[in-house]
């Protein structure tokens, strides 16, 4: 009975019933849709980390080493340089987002990330930890194609403080630095412990 073409068609009739009823496949949770192979999540998952842990590792040589008048180049290159070979060698679109932007090109969240980031800020406010915000969405792309969204929040700490945090913690130099490098910038004023943005990574299914 076990692949009895009955129970296989009826698999596939509910199947169809999920997919025509929603449209899109979803789940804003932190545990990844069914639609998603685990080994898809994990993946994407991991690619996400390989991009904070890589700027993060550059911010703070760069921090400690040049100081952070000079580091501001460094994120300035560094940021948009891993982003972009992290989705050539994955065939992916990864970058950040911000809650608030610095960088107008690359920064400035789409409908799918602005509703990731709405959610991990309240998530906050219900006590969720922020390790655990993750955003998983999988879309219906179109010709029969899907498209993984996923996002992972990214917290402001100490470090930050020098150039995202309030007037008084950014040194007139770095300021004026920044202004220079981004005359449109939104991303100050932030504390620790706030959110600052995501992670965001759209795969083709
Ligand atoms: C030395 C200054 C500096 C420090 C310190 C710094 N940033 Fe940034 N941050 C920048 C610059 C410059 C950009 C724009 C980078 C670009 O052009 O992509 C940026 C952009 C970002 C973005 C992308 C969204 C946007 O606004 O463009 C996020 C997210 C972010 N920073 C988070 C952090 C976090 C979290 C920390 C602390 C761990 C941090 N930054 C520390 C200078 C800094």
């Amino acid at each position: 009975m076990k692949n009895s073409p009955l129970r296989l068609s009826a698999s596939l009739a509910i199947a169809l019933l999920i997919l025509t009823d929603t449209g899109t496949l979803r789940a804003d949770t932190g545990t990844a849709p069914d639609s998603v192979e685990p080994s898809v999540a994990q993946s994407t998952r991991a690619i996400a980390g390989q991009l904070l842990n890589q700027l993060g590792q550059k911010l703070k040589t760069a921090m400690t080493t040049d100081g952070p008048l000079a580091a501001v180049s460094v994120c300035k290159e560094a940021a948009p340089s891993i982003a972009k070979s992290l989705s050539a060698e994955h065939g992916i679109q990864i970058t950040r987002v911000g809650t608030k932007v610095r960088n107008s090109k690359m920064g400035v969240p789409n409908t799918w990330q602005k509703e990731a980031l709405s959610q991990f800020e309240e998530r906050l406010s219900q006590g969720e930890k922020p390790a655990d915000l993750e955003y998983w969405q999988v879309i219906d792309s179109g010709n029969g194609k899907r498209e993984l969204h996923y996002a992972k929040a990214i917290m402001v700490q100490p470090m930050c403080l020098s150039c995202h945090g309030q007037a008084s913690d950014i040194s007139t130099p770095l300021a004026e630095k920044i202004k220079l490098e981004y005359p449109e910038d939104q991303a100050t004023g932030y504390s620790v412990g706030k959110l600052r943005g995501a992670v965001v990574i759209t795969k083709p299914l």
